[in-house]
């Protein structure tokens, strides 16, 4: 079967520009893929069908975003940017009998920040038989029945929707029935036995016949159930429900035995053929576990857990049914109110760290997604940091921040951050977390070693022995491991005529400042040299300082 891909490029939004964010564009993307497609099947390229750098897509980090209640149905391959099916799109499993079938997933670019939304319309493809619920149906019809009497017979059901479900009803043919194709006002067909000849008990006691149901798929599916027919003496009543239609209304997480609605049909016939028996027909497992009916009395009540996040609404078929088999039904309507139950769950996106200390204020260091289970207000989130750190949030697109720095970092102020993140809903009461983002700032070489004196005084006694000592000096650099290692040398320069270093070495590690030989006084008064202290950055930083001895 083929399909057809539309990207529809035309409807593009500006979200919001803000003072430190980037401008962020998003687009939708639509697909129209039919269900059970193989895993690894391609229906779509984003390189194409937004228009991307293709040398530049690995980078920009494309991903389907699946975090959450978001299953991930495809994948982006992000050498050439295929949007491939990742995962079995079962239509029936994901959208029910909904006639159109919406697949959300999200794309999320970096570099800058992209979200784009995929929507993929799941196409049905005729993959269920109609089936009915029993293998036989049973009558009980008496024989002094008039022609043209009718009898309704049990509607298969077909998983599929559309043309793909059951579309028509054939019976074989036999002497006394006819059948007559009855369409809902609702939707759905079911079949009813017309008496076309009376029937005869002497002549034949009971009937056998086989009741088709086919649907409208290509190639087209059957289901079959052997309608039986006992003829006797007079049951002439079906039973009659007070409305074709119950609603209600019942709040998630409600506790078991809470009464959803009482159904009740009454039944003209006395005795037996009065007796009106409820159950359900052809319901999911799923309603099943959740909703029982007590067959005496037609009241509905939970028997299990309801998560409005799992499902919103239940729709079920009751059917009412008298001693001797007469059959009606109606549909009961079950809408689920969503309750505060979800707290909104924190995602740090990406996080650049560290971050060196010399990254201008309002610079992105941070992508933060927040979500929420829950709907409408108890869904919405408000999010924010601490304010006792240069860091704030900055509303991106949907529920994205940015966390950018508000001031400049200095490293040898402050080396980390704990910034703790909250999230709130506006549910009533409101529910919240928080998360703890841990930052690290890197060293920037930014500080020159500096001495500890402006200049510094060297006594040196005549005849002193090579090798003594004659001052030390100490400068002092803030700054991390090689940045802030300082090294100290002489400057060069004469001293009496002589260079200095054949005087005076200088311990680089230390600072100490040795005598090389022993001075004659007479000959050497007085000097002046200059140290230099430099650090081991790249590029290095230095200060120089004077020693002299004094005059
Ligand atoms: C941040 O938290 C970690 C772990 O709890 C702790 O070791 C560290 O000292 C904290 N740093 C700051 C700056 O509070
Ligand atoms: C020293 O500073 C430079 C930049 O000036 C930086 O690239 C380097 O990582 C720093 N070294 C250390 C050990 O932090
Ligand atoms: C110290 O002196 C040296 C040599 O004259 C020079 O290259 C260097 O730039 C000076 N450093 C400072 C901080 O003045």
């Amino acid at each position: 079967m083929g399909y057809k891909a539309f990207p529809a490029r035309g409807v593009v939004f500006l979200l919001g520009v803000f003072i430190f964010s980037q401008q962020t564009i998003a687009g939708d993307l639509s697909y129209s893929v039919p269900e059970e497609m193989k895993r690894g099947s391609v229906f779509g390229n984003i390189v194409k069908d937004i228009g991307l750098d293709v040398s530049r897509l690995s980078a920009r980090k494309p991903r389907i975003d699946a975090d959450g209640n978001v299953k991930r149905y495809c994948e982006i391959n992000p050498n050439n940017g295929d949007i491939v099916v990742a995962d079995r799109i079962d239509r029936e499993v994901l959208c029910g009998k909904k006639a159109s079938c919406l697949l959300k997933q999200e794309l999320v670019l970096e570099h800058p920040l992209e979200l784009h939304r995929i929507n993929v319309l799941v196409q049905d493809i005729n993959d269920n038989s109609p089936q009915f619920k029993k293998n036989m149906i049973k009558f009980e019809i008496r024989e002094s029945a008039s022609k043209g009497s009718r009898y309704r017979l049990d509607e298969a059901y077909d998983a599929d929707v559309g043309q793909n479900t059951v579309q028509d009803y054939n019976i074989d043919a036999n002497e006394n029935f006819n059948l007559n194709v009855v369409a809902k006002s609702g939707g759905g067909k079911y079949g009813e036995l017309v008496l076309e000849k009376e029937l005869d008990r002497e002549h034949q006691q009971e009937l056998t016949i086989l009741l088709t149901a086919t649907d409208g798929g290509s190639p087209q599916r059957t289901g079959t159930t052997v309608i039986h027919v006992t003829v006797l003496d007079a049951n002439d009543n079906a039973p009659v429900f007070s409305q074709a239609v119950y609603k209600s209304s019942v709040a998630e997480n409600s506790p078991v035995d809470t009464v959803v609605v009482t159904v009740s049909a009454t039944d003209a016939d006395e005795g037996v053929n009065g007796d009106v028996m409820y159950e359900f027909d052809h319901i999911t497992d799923e309603t099943s576990n959740v909703f029982s009916v007590d067959p005496k009395t037609g009241e509905v009540k939970i028997s299990g857990p309801i998560d409005y996040e799992e499902t919103t609404v239940f729709e079920m078929q009751i059917t009412a049914k008298d001693g001797l088999g007469l059959v009606s039904s109606c549909t009961l309507i079950v809408d689920i109110v969503d309750v505060n139950d979800n707290a909104p769950t924190i995602f740090i996106k990406s996080l650049t760290n560290p971050v060196p200390e010399d990254i201008s204020p309002g610079t992105e260091v941070g992508i933060i997604n927040v979500q929420d289970r829950d709907s409408d207000t108890n869904g919405q989130i408000r999010c924010s940091v601490q304010q006792n750190a240069p860091f704030k949030l900055v509303p991106s697109i949907k529920n994205y921040y940015s966390l950018v720095t508000t001031g400049q970092l200095d490293r040898e102020l402050v080396s980390d951050y704990n910034i703790t993140v909250s999230a709130t809903d506006e549910g009533s009461p409101p529910l919240s977390s928080s998360k703890t983002v841990h930052l690290s700032v890197a060293d920037i070489n930014d500080n020159p070693p500096v001495f500890e004196e402006q200049s510094y005084s060297a006594y040196v006694t005549e005849n002193n022995k090579p090798g003594s000592t004659l001052c030390s000096v100490t400068a002092r650099d803030p700054d991390w491991r090689q940045n802030g290692t300082v090294i100290y040398s002489l400057l060069p320069g004469e001293v009496n005529g002589a260079s200095v270093s054949s005087y005076l070495s200088v311990n680089g590690d230390t600072g100490v400042i040795h005598a090389v030989r022993s001075f004659d006084y007479e000959q050497f008064k007085n000097f002046k040299v200059n140290v230099m202290a430099r650090d081991n950055g790249s590029p290095p930083l230095s200060s120089n300082v004077t020693i002299e001895t004094p005059s």
